[in-house]
């Protein structure tokens, strides 16, 4: 992140605590139609649009240390490997033989010299070419190079691993523009898995997934932690093409720092926004994270059903040395827990309440403009042809803010 950026941001949040309104050109926003989150018409577009063309967060490279290392991503329905060649190259495929549909790993991860079907033992080498097939004689005209293992378009951000079932896809660096070059302040390929756990809830994946796209809610569910440390009336937001967006806000005190990362490593190139501050980035469509020099979740957004979800936190860090992870982590995660407790808690009656003829629509703030964004990307993804008009969103947010 360049100077002129995190004087952006420091500007932004000086603005935003002095102001009595918002800004005279932000327009009064039309409500988010209910059936966003309710209509099967809806949700069906959202599942072919949206889950199944987007780049969606995998693995971090912890998680395949050698040749031949994977793990299965079930998470838009298809089961996906993703796997480290012998060349180190990570590659994603369908786990689906290109036989008759056998799976070729059944297991959710471990390490494999290469992909042998259950069903009729057809083998597939690491980088997914069919290399040997039993009773060939029968069968007639099959030419073995073109029966490879369906791939997925498969990039790295960093360390991460980021897979996206469109072949078309934009290539993920572009895609996820500005934050590759605001992410280098963090040397995130220092950065190691340091755990991860996630939690079912029942509600459409968007219901929680909004609740961490602002920060109007903090007076009222944080009122005993989150609120304590962060001034919600400093927050400033950037929008970016793509559906990105990075809102940060300020520490209460400049000096403030989180008791449960006491004594932990911190990247000393990180700039005065993270270090200082709290910024949390929205990597298009289900990946919040509020990164702090000494490591940061990654929160993950999963549909499991229309009203039914999985949040999952995969929790980073710069590297701590050879020696055992600190011990303040287990506190550290502890406190996050408690936070996210407090998110959790209205979920399932909001499912309720989305459900019933009580709720008409969303109506949303200048600070709540995130999910407005979020909303009309979606919208773009789909294609707002394919969509019924009562469904819509009006576009109202450009011109973004672009770096
Ligand atoms: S389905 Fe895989 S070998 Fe037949
Ligand atoms: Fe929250």
């Amino acid at each position: 992140m360049d100077k002129s950026t995190v004087q952006r941001f420091l500007d932004g949040m000086k603005y935003e605590a002095g102001r009595t309104a918002p800004p005279e050109s932000f327009p009064s926003l039309p409500d988010i139609p209910a059936g966003r989150y309710t209509d099967p018409r809806f949700l069906i577009l959202e599942r072919e649009h949206l889950w199944r063309r987007s780049w969606l967060y995998a693995c971090h490279m912890d998680e395949l240390p050698t040749p031949g290392s994977f793990v299965v991503s079930r998470k838009t329905g298809s089961p996906i490997i993703i796997v480290r060649g012998k060349d180190g190259t990570v590659r994603a495929f369908y786990n689906t033989c290109r036989h008759r549909g056998g799976p070729l790993v059944k297991t959710e991860n471990g390490c494999a010299e290469g992909f042998v079907c259950g069903y009729h033992g057809w083998t597939y080498s690491l980088d997914g070419r069919l290399i040997n097939l039993r009773d060939k004689r029968d069968f007639v005209g099959l030419n073995m190079s073109e029966r490879s293992l369906t791939s997925v378009r498969c990039e790295r951000f960093y360390s991460w691993v980021f897979i996206n079932e469109d072949p078309q896809a934009q290539p993920l660096m572009e895609h996820f523009a500005p934050f590759g070059e605001y992410f280098q302040q963090f040397q995130p390929d220092t950065w190691r898995l340091v755990t991860k756990e996630g939690f079912d809830v029942k509600c459409n994946v968007k219901v929680l997934m909004d609740a961490f796209l602002e920060v109007y809610h903090l007076k009222s569910i944080h009122a005993n932690t989150v609120d304590r440390f962060l001034d919600h009336r400093g927050t400033t937001i950037a929008l970016y093409r793509n559906g990105l967006s990075l809102m940060v806000t300020p520490n209460r005190r400049p000096d403030w720092q989180d008791p449960g990362t006491r004594g932990m490593r911190a990247v000393e190139t990180a700039t005065v926004i993270s270090a200082r501050n709290n910024p949390s980035f929205n990597f298009y469509p289900n990946l919040v994270t509020p990164v702090d020099p000494t490591g940061c979740p990654f929160l993950l957004f999963w549909p499991t059903s229309d009203r039914s979800m999985r949040i999952e936190c995969h929790w980073f860090a710069p590297d701590w040395g050879p020696g055992p992870l600190p011990e303040g982590w287990k506190v550290r995660i502890a406190n996050f827990d408690r936070i996210l407790d407090e998110d959790l808690q209205f979920a399932e009656q909001i499912q309720q309440s989305l459900e019933s003829p009580g709720f008409r629509g969303i109506p949303l703030n200048y600070q709540e403009r995130r999910i407005y964004h979020w909303h009309e990307e979606l919208d773009r993804r789909i294609g707002i042809e394919r969509i019924p008009p009562e469904l819509r969103v009006q576009p109202r947010l450009e011109p973004l803010w672009e770096n």
